[in-house]
């Protein structure tokens, strides 16, 4: 019986490695999540054509990269954009819930850009499969932010794709959305201006929209013919690089309201870019001058996306729980990650950007309910609620001097959708069209340490053992030898009949 188990045991043993062998995954697809709301908002259980629905694209990227793992502070390259939009948002939110424009405004922040546009493919694909909210009859025309550092005076550049603009139709309407951008800087300390029609569009979202469909668009940017950003995908490209720095004597919480020059500009290229959206959603002229971006508010976004994420304003908008203690914690110090990486799945949501931009969209856009916590993860049981216009998040609220802040639940139309290149559905890993970037499996190597005992023990364990060796060779050859004398009694002849 015991052969038996022992043979058990191996072939179980050697079953388990096989199958570790063959199923051995070495690397996983980088993917995590767009984040999306829209001034109206609309059905997410209905995928597919949205009927009656309309809509301007205002997008940017959330993604960067560096040669570094980690360290891709990417402030010109996507901070930026992401700040400007934020508070685009901001500025534009409460008057179209006043005077709401004829075509709905849908903003989308896209993850994993810097890898052969993973985010935005991945929508466009969803789109043309009607496993969207809206499909791209939906949409009307699109504003891309670009990089908008103003490095160079404050003039900005509206880019347009000469390929879609052969088609007159497309032409006519990219002219329409200049000029609406060129009146939309009436007023501001902004110059507007349009390169060369021939030169091709940037490096930009918008790219994926157009390889599909011929839609009307611009990527608005601060460089003409070449980018201003020396620092572009680089680990310079951080808070220095566009120029966010605080008096040397400011206490954290006096530096996160501070604000630079880098935040008054960027608070009009916000004030800009919400005008020119307004007038392209059709919305009234008279209603331009109660849209203007807030400086405070950019002051507070490039605080916590440039320096640090852990401040009292991002601790106010996340839930409770994550505030606690750690280096995983999603609060971690410094600014967050803005490196796609393996997505939550793997890795947890770690520090990135995109929780962040999610729950700030939520408390820019929602509105604060009396829902208790269980109802808030669980809307569906009160009927005044609809789970299919909104997402809801029970958030930690603003600390007081005394207290850390009574959480409540905020209703706001804020979505994720997955950003993971269509490439991985679809199995083509040779794709040429789809993004296939994948990082390695990370396994740890193990050593472990013992200390050495001193020489003199080392030598006495080494004579001990070889006194006894040489000692039970000395035994067992006198055993051995004088065998047939000490075990003859035990050995029996076989005859032997009592
Ligand atoms: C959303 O769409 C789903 C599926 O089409 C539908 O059942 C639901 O009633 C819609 N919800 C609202 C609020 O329109
Ligand atoms: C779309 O608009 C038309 C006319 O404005 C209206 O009759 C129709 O009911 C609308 N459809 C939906 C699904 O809202
Ligand atoms: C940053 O400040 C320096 C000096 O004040 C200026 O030369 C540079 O243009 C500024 N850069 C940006 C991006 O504003
Ligand atoms: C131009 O674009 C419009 C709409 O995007 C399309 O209906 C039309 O067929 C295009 N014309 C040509 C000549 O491609
Ligand atoms: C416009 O911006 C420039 C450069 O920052 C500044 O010198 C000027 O005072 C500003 N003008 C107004 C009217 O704000
Ligand atoms: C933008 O670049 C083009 C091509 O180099 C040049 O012809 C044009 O004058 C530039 N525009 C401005 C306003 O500098
Ligand atoms: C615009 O501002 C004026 C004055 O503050 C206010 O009376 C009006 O209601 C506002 N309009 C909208 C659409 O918010
Ligand atoms: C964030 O900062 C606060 C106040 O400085 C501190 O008490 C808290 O422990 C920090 N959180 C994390 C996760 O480090
Ligand atoms: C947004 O955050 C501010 C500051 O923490 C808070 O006063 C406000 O109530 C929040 N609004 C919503 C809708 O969450
Ligand atoms: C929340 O407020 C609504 C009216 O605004 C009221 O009908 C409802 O009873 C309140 N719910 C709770 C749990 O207080
Ligand atoms: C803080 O606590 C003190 C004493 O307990 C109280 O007098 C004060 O009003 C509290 N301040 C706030 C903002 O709650
Ligand atoms: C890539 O896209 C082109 C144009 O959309 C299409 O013709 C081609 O079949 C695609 N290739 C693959 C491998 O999907």
């Amino acid at each position: 019986p015991h052969r038996k188990l022992c043979t058990l045991f191996m072939s179980i043993i050697l079953t388990f490695h096989v199958s570790r062998l063959l199923s051995e995954v070495l690397c996983d697809p980088l993917s995590d999540f767009n984040v999306w709301t829209s001034t109206r908002p609309l059905n997410n259980s209905a995928k597919g054509h949205a009927a009656n629905e309309s809509v301007v694209i205002a997008a940017t990227r959330l993604d960067g990269r560096s040669f570094f793992w980690e360290q891709a502070p990417s402030a010109e390259g996507t901070v930026s954009g992401i700040v400007t939009l934020l508070a685009t948002i901001q500025a534009l939110y409460p008057v179209t819930q006043e005077a709401p424009p004829p075509h709905n405004i849908f903003f989308s922040f896209f993850q994993g850009e810097a890898f052969d546009y993973i985010g935005s493919s991945k929508m466009v694909y969803d789109m043309e499969r009607n496993d969207f909210v809206i499909d791209l009859n939906n949409v009307h025309s699109m504003l891309e932010i670009g990089q908008v550092g103003l490095h160079r005076g404050r003039s900005l550049w509206m880019h347009s794709d000469p390929v879609s603009r052969q088609n007159k139709s497309v032409d006519t309407q990219v002219s329409a959305m200049m000029s609406r951008v060129q009146s939309a800087a009436a007023g501001l300390n902004l110059t507007v201006d349009q390169p060369s029609v021939s030169q091709p569009l940037p490096p930009s979202s918008f790219q994926r929209f157009l390889r599909v469909r011929g839609i009307p668009g611009l990527v608005l940017a601060d460089h003409n013919t070449s980018f201003n950003n020396r620092y572009y995908e680089s680990l310079y490209d951080d808070a220095e690089n566009l120029n966010v720095t605080y008096p040397p004597d400011l206490s954290p919480d006096e530096q996160l309201v501070y604000e630079t020059d880098a935040a008054k500009s960027l608070a009009e290229v916000a004030t800009l870019v919400a005008r020119s959206l307004y007038i392209q959603a059709g919305g009234e002229e008279k209603n331009l001058n109660n849209i203007t971006a807030d400086p405070k508010i950019v002051a507070q976004l490039l605080y916590g996306f440039l320096i640090q994420k852990n401040n009292s304003w991002f601790r106010s908008l996340l839930p409770p729980e994550v505030t606690k203690k750690g280096d995983n914690s999603i609060l971690s110090s410094g600014p967050p990650q803005f490196y796609i990486g393996l997505g939550p799945r793997i890795h947890g949501p770690v520090h990135s950007v995109t929780r962040f931009v999610q729950y700030i969209l939520a408390n820019l856009t929602g509105t604060i309910t009396n829902l208790t916590e269980s109802q808030c993860q669980n809307p569906s049981e009160v009927n005044t609620e609809n789970k299919d216009l909104f997402s809801y998040f029970w958030v930690s609220g603003p600390a007081s001097v005394n207290s850390t802040g009574e959480p409540f639940c905020v209703r706001a139309s804020v979505r994720l959708s997955k950003a993971v290149s269509p490439a991985f559905e679809l199995l083509e890993y040779g794709s040429p069209n789809y993004s296939t970037w994948t990082e390695s499996r990370w396994k740890s190597i193990r050593a472990r340490i013992f200390l050495v005992a001193s020489r003199e023990l080392e030598m006495l364990t080494l004579g001990v053992g070889v006194a006894v060796l040489l000692l039970s060779l000395l035994v067992t050859y006198f055993i051995s030898s004088k065998a047939e004398l000490l075990f003859s009694s035990a050995r029996e002849p076989p005859t032997t009949t009592y």
